[in-house]
């Protein structure tokens, strides 16, 4: 006779006991099942602040000091802790461990999606992408907190700078591209802020008011190109506040349109906000709150048990949760180097921003021919590139290509005087790349008469801007009193000594141009380039590299042409721009506590080329230094809706170059709306766009743009439906505002 002891130890090794069920890629709802439901609530909440502020609060237990959050572990599960880490620009970790002296942990800072969405240049994303995975993934990264792909409504928001642009099929397109780039490391992403976060300040507060339509065909559209084209490990839900529900827990939005209208399968994860109404984050398809409170644990287990939450919505999470943990390189137990390739991803970096460096101006000065061998740099940018963007969006790199040095490796000369001026002024104001915001660079201004012995004068016009706080019009937007001083007076004495001007432009957002363009006989604009931008500048202005990026967004005359410039914080007052966990009270402030989307469909374009009126720089322009013709154009339309558009262009000029050929659906019939009344049907809307290859002089090439159906259609708020154009007509040409072809369409 077995005695019981023993029966009962044979039953045990016959069925595993819950706390032998390990986690893997087939046995998700077991371990839903077995799990306690205060094991489930934690599954949902992050662990805190303790990654991101490792080196203030220590580093003992932490996976990567520096990433930006973990999700929590379950151990009685097999259930590992992921990492979770900034951002669009490049991976944003701790340079340097207290545990690991001596070592260092720096990371690629690639050009700021600004730039690269001036790229125009899936192929190129998507190696960057790739590059940023690659050094997740060798720091022990599961999910890259990125790509930033808000619409730039208005170029005051702070945080433009990492984002693509304001039309939403090209930042759609640019964040699918960067997308596909990253994961094809198996390192996740995390498209952000979704949605409608389109300003910083009272970010965590303010509620954006908007029509159905223009929320779908603008702000909603290139978050859908993403998820549908490109799949995104997860999305990361915004802030603020749409229509009166926070995004964080608003079910129309994370599940009725993303889930059951996108078919989006991944995790939603919430930006880094503090305890809101957890329970109605969860039954509204917030898989995850990020950065994390206990209180949040808490809450979810209270609120389950007394029913206003139920547990098959709770396990809904947790099982998106669980298909996260099972992708990840650290689930799957990848023994990450710590040594990322960065001299590899350097000249990615570098590639990158050559082409997204914007020619918009060039009286007959650039490429720098045989005859300039000096230069005289003016302007603090010029010795201290801006590489990026403040907040989240920054990115620790080991170095950074400066101006003199760059155009020194192409045998030119910046007079060494007056380097030794500005480097001299640099180091007296330790002003670091990350502090050079308006107004910095412009209190400091060097008299030009000296230097006009040099063969041209290059005057960098810096910009600082970033998380947390949206930009001011007064000597942000607006040059300042003493730039304008500056440049006026490079510019008579240079030109008084036959000598030629070039400005760059080292910013994150658009300024103001047109009032002083005249000065210039070349304008550069490098965007906040990344750490070899300024060697990618050198390239072009030594003609190594023929430009080919093109705006992704409007530079208007001046900013009160904007239509949302009615309806966006202006000078916003310090306690206006508050952090994501400070108690908000809503107090009615226009534009803070709320903001009015009056202008409806008419942002950047949209607007402008409706209303017929002037800007400074079109979208999509572009300068080369080459000239390409437009020579044919063929469109139809297939049976499921989708069009095929065919443009052959040929480079008729002397030099290399790449085009980029865009294709807008145009309404001849578009009103004109009166001024200050909304945009509701546009007259040109971008549908697709492709950059031909380097074309030698005397090249064609045919490209073919294929527009499918739910990026052609427009929205019906009434019938809450998508229709087709009956006859579309197709316009192609290099930028919004020269549209040399035309098409109907035949079937196909
Ligand atoms: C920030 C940002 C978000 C970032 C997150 C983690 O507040 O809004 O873009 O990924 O917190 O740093």
């Amino acid at each position: 006779m077995i005695r019981p002891v023993l029966m009962t130890a044979l039953l045990a090794a016959a069925t595993p006991a819950p706390d032998s069920l390990q986690l893997n890629e087939g046995n998700i709802p077991q371990i839903v099942e077995a799990m306690t439901l205060k094991e489930k609530a934690t599954l949902l909440v992050g662990s805190g602040f303790k990654s991101m502020l490792a080196g203030n609060l220590g580093e003992k237990g932490v996976l990567v000091p520096g990433a930006a959050g973990t999700t929590r572990a379950i151990p009685r599960l097999g259930i590992p802790a992921v990492v979770l880490s900034d951002g669009p620009a490049g991976v944003r970790i701790n340079p340097t461990r207290k545990r690991s002296p001596g070592k260092t942990f720096y990371a690629t800072a690639f050009p700021t999606g600004t730039v690269l969405a001036s790229t125009w240049n899936e192929d190129m994303l998507q190696e960057v992408g790739s590059a940023m995975g690659s050094e997740a993934l060798e720091y022990g990264i599961d999910v890259l907190l990125g790509p930033g792909m808000n619409l730039m409504r208005n170029p005051l928001n702070g945080r433009n700078f990492e984002y693509y642009s304001e039309d939403p099929v090209l930042a759609g397109k640019m964040a699918a591209a960067m997308i596909r780039g990253i994961q094809s490391r198996g390192v996740g992403t995390s498209a952000k802020h979704f949605a409608l976060n389109n300003q910083e300040t009272n970010r965590a507060g303010n509620d954006a008011r908007v029509d159905d339509k223009t929320a779908r065909e603008l702000y909603l559209k290139g978050f859908e190109i993403a998820v549908r084209e490109a799949a995104p490990w997860t999305l990361m839900s915004s802030y603020n506040k749409i229509n009166g529900e926070y995004a964080q827990s608003n079910r129309w939005l994370l599940t009725r349109v993303l889930r059951e209208e996108w078919d989006f399968g991944g995790l939603v994860m919430s930006d880094w906000t503090g305890k809101r109404d957890t329970g109605a984050q969860v039954a509204a398809g917030n898989d995850l709150m990020e950065p994390g409170l206990n209180s949040q644990i808490r809450e979810i287990v209270r609120q389950v048990r007394r029913g206003v939450l139920t547990e098959s919505e709770v396990d809904a999470c947790v099982t998106r949760v669980l298909e996260l943990v099972v992708k990840t390189p650290r689930f799957r137990e990848y023994a990450y180097s710590e040594e990322p390739d960065l001299q590899a991803h350097a000249l990615v970096a570098r590639e990158a921003a050559a082409e997204g460096i914007v020619l918009l101006r060039n009286e007959g000065v650039l490429p720098f021919g045989g005859d300039v061998s000096t230069v005289a740099v003016f302007g603090v940018a010029g010795y201290s590139c801006i590489l990026g963007g403040t907040g989240s969006g920054h990115v620790n790199a080991a170095h950074a290509v400066q101006l003199p040095d760059a155009l020194q490796a192409r045998g030119i000369t910046a007079e060494p005087a007056l380097r030794g001026i500005y480097e001299n002024y640099l180091a007296r104001n330790r002003v670091s790349q990350g502090m050079l915001g308006a107004g910095i660079p412009a209190e400091f201004a060097v008299d030009p008469s000296p230097w006009t012995g040099a063969d041209a004068a290059v005057f960098v016009i810096g910009r600082q801007a970033g998380e947390s706080g949206d930009r001011h019009v007064e000597d942000d937007f607006l040059l300042t009193d003493i730039e304008r001083a500056n440049l006026e007076a490079i510019s008579s004495a240079f030109r008084a000594a036959g000598k030629k001007v070039i400005v760059v432009l080292n910013i994150g957002g658009v300024i103001e141009t047109a009032s002083w363009k005249d000065l210039a006989d070349a304008i550069v604009l490098s965007w906040q380039p990344g750490e070899e931008g300024f060697a990618a500048l050198a390239g072009i202005l030594c003609g190594e590299t023929c430009p080919s990026g093109r705006l992704p967004m409007t530079f208007p005359i001046r900013y009160s042409d904007v239509p949302s410039s009615e309806n966006f914080p202006y000078n916003p007052e310090p306690e206006d721009i508050m952090g994501p966990f400070k108690k908000h009270r809503d107090r009615g402030r226009p534009n803070v506590d709320f903001t009015e989307y009056a202008e409806k469909l008419g942002v950047g374009y949209r607007y402008f080329s409706t209303a017929g009126k002037e800007v400074s720089y079109p979208f999509g322009f572009g300068l080369s230094y080459t000239v390409f013709s437009y020579d044919s154009i063929s469109a139809a339309v297939a049976e499921d809706g989708s069009a095929e558009v065919r443009v052959c262009v040929t480079n008729r000029g002397n030099a290399a170059g790449k085009e980029v050929v865009q294709v807008y659906l145009a309404r001849p019939e578009a009103a004109v709306p009166e001024a200050g009344a909304p945009v509701t049907r546009p007259a040109l809307e971008l549908k697709g766009f492709a950059k031909t290859s380097l074309l030698a002089p005397g090249e064609s090439q045919t490209v073919t743009v294929r527009i499918a159906p739910y990026i052609l259609a427009s929205f019906d708020a009434e019938s809450g439906s998508w229709s087709l154009p009956q006859e579309p007509l197709f316009l192609a040409g290099p930028n919004c505002a020269e549209l040399p072809l035309s098409a109907g369409c035949r079937d196909l």
